[in-house]
């Protein structure tokens, strides 16, 4: 069988990979402790589930633009008002099946074969592929060790007149860090300066703690409209736990929408049409849920890192947002497969190792599933390192 060089180079996602391992090890009866989620386990808002019952069962269930209906254009309208403080129109919005899609869109609108995208490690595990998916070329920054946030100045060495994109995703995965306002506004001002465009992934935008806010990347851009080099990635999967309706988004200008909207109508058509009427009536509900999400996780993170605590040579960061802290465990191994594979083997505890972010020597570990498994699960990994 003959495969295409492309699809040959990319790899399994290595998180998809191991939910399928966690689950056929439990399906085994093994007491497996899942700490490499990445998704909430709390449940879809009341709304969201009978705006997508009732236009089920009015069987009426058909194409949509590709770029998303009406409703759920105005909904992300509605959305960046009031979470980014700032005002766009219908034609700045594309609706997607994910936030995922959406960057994989925006990747195939922008890019040229050899075009260069700079990412910061640790970075969420399909950006690469993603870009080599778009014939790109991905040029990685690497992070103040301290803080795990990228440098200005390391951002600005890599640029070049190839660089058509930077990727940013605060709060991030794997780390949870949240990235300081300056360094929002640098990159803000270095994008529009050298006309690269902006991607900002931002799933966990809503998921902050210790009162902490949102920022808002418009507030540093001096380009709007037409001009704007922003693009902000968004979608219902994480802030209102609807992962399997697979909806996201991008915000961008006008003219960058439409050439992703082309890309989009010949990919897939547009998303589900059920999932749009469910993630418009998420935006325009009650938003309880998400502070209440945002609430527990803080509870589970605080937890964890307290379970960890006693561990001598563990060092991790708090994270600021998301529900992934990220642990350097290079007193123990600095290969975070083979302690990941360790981890399964002697504690039956399923982690995410560095290497799949581009940092080596740390693993992931999620706090969004059920508090007693976090806690087992953290209990397990201290007795399995512990001498
Ligand atoms: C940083 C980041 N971006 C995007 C996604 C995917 O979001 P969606 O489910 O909307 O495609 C994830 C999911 O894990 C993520 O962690």
């Amino acid at each position: 069988m003959s495969l295409s060089l492309l699809a040959r180079q990319l790899s399994e996602s290595a998180t998809l990979k191991l939910n399928a391992t966690a689950a056929q090890l439990r399906g085994e009866g093994a007491p497996v402790i899942h700490l490499g989620g990445g998704e909430p386990e709390s449940k879809v808002p009341p709304g969201a589930i009978k705006a997508a019952t009732e236009l089920v069962q009015s069987g009426e269930v058909r194409y949509t633009p590709a770029s998303g209906t009406r409703e759920i254009k105005d909904a992300i309208v509605h959305y960046t008002g009031r979470y980014y403080d700032y005002e766009v129109g219908r034609e700045n919005v594309m609706a997607a099946a994910g936030a995922k899609q959406a960057l994989m869109n925006c990747l195939l609108a922008i890019l040229d074969p050899g075009d260069e995208v700079i990412v910061p490690r640790p970075y969420w595990v399909s950006y690469p592929d993603m870009v080599a998916l778009a014939r790109g070329v991905t040029r990685f920054v690497l992070p103040d060790p301290r803080t795990l946030e990228p440098r200005i100045g390391d951002i600005e060495a890599l640029v070049t007149d190839r660089t058509k994109a930077i990727i940013f995703n605060s709060p991030n995965n794997p780390s949870g860090g949240v990235y300081s306002a300056e360094l929002v506004r640098a990159v803000v001002e270095l994008c529009e300066e050298r006309g690269i465009y902006l991607l900002l992934d931002d799933i966990y935008h809503r998921l902050l703690f210790d009162g902490r806010l949102p920022v808002s990347c418009y507030r540093y851009a001096r380009k709007h409209g037409d001009e704007s080099r922003i693009v902000v990635i968004n979608g219902v999967s994480k802030s209102y736990a609807m992962t399997g309706f697979r909806l996201g988004w991008a915000v961008a200008a006008k003219h960058l929408t439409k050439i992703m909207s082309n890309v989009q109508g010949h990919m897939t058509s547009g998303p589900s049409t059920v999932s749009q009427a469910a993630a418009a009536a998420a935006i325009r509900g009650d938003q309880g849920s998400v502070d209440e999400l945002a609430r527990g996780l803080e509870g589970r993170r605080d937890r964890l890192l307290h379970e960890l605590g006693s561990l001598p040579g563990l060092e991790v960061n708090k994270p600021g947002g998301a529900f992934y802290c990220f642990a350097d465990l290079r007193a123990f191994d600095s290969d975070s497969r083979r302690l990941a594979a360790f981890l399964l083997d002697k504690a039956l505890v399923v982690t995410v190792p560095g290497f799949e972010f581009g940092m080596e020597g740390h693993l992931r570990l999620s706090f969004c599933g059920k508090l007693e498994d976090i806690v087992e699960g953290a209990q397990r990994i201290r007795r399995a390192l512990t001498p």
